[in-house]
């Protein structure tokens, strides 16, 4: 059984972080906060203008910014966007601060949820497969570095992969609400 204050899920756009960790914040009776939003909410500006005014780098010094806010609390299921482990910092961050659970996807399947999103600057390109096997190749590594728990969410509905996610995680996690 693994300690930890804060429940994490990471994995790439469209593995379901934000669906599924909506429901299990409500199934465990925890807070849930999405560190994309914060992120949005911190800026006043949407991910796309935060791109668009200060590139790439400009939104992971806030993204980064987000998480140590965010971590520094306990009791929340935190959906990150899919590039929070790309900073080894974060990583660090995330692991002193939550258990945390990859939620894998393919590409094929990122392609279908994704669909027209028009939301995700990564993606605003006319070969989107090729943009999503680029990232996946970068980032598996990371993921599956710093997971606790993989959950291939792959075909299951995001109510599905909460109620499987709920069972595994009763074995796996206990939530420690004294650490802050
Ligand atoms: C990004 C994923 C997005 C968001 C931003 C960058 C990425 O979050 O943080 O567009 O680098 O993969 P989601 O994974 O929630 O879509």
């Amino acid at each position: 059984m693994h300690n930890a204050p804060n429940l994490i899920l990471v994995g790439p756009m469209g593995a379901g972080k934000t669906s599924i960790g909506r429901r299990l914040a409500e199934r465990l009776g925890l807070a849930f906060a999405d560190a994309d939003q914060a992120v949005v909410e911190r800026t006043g500006a949407t991910i796309t203008t935060i791109f668009e005014h200060l590139g790439e780098a400009g939104f992971r010094e806030r993204e980064k910014a987000a998480l140590r806010n965010l971590l520094a609390g306990s009791g929340q299921v935190l959906s990150t966007g899919g590039g929070a482990v790309l900073d080894g910092e974060n990583r660090e961050l995330m692991a002193t601060r939550g258990f945390i659970v990859y939620l894998r996807v393919s590409v094929e399947a990122q392609l279908r949820r994704l669909g027209r999103d028009r939301t995700r600057p990564l993606l605003q390109r006319t070969d989107r497969e090729q943009a999503l096997r680029e990232l996946a190749a970068v980032r598996e590594p990371l993921y599956l570095a710093v997971a606790d728990l993989v959950l291939d969410t792959e075909g299951m509905s995001p109510s599905a992969a909460t109620g499987a996610l709920a069972r595994l995680l009763d074995t796996r996690w206990q939530r420690d609400g004294h650490a802050a």
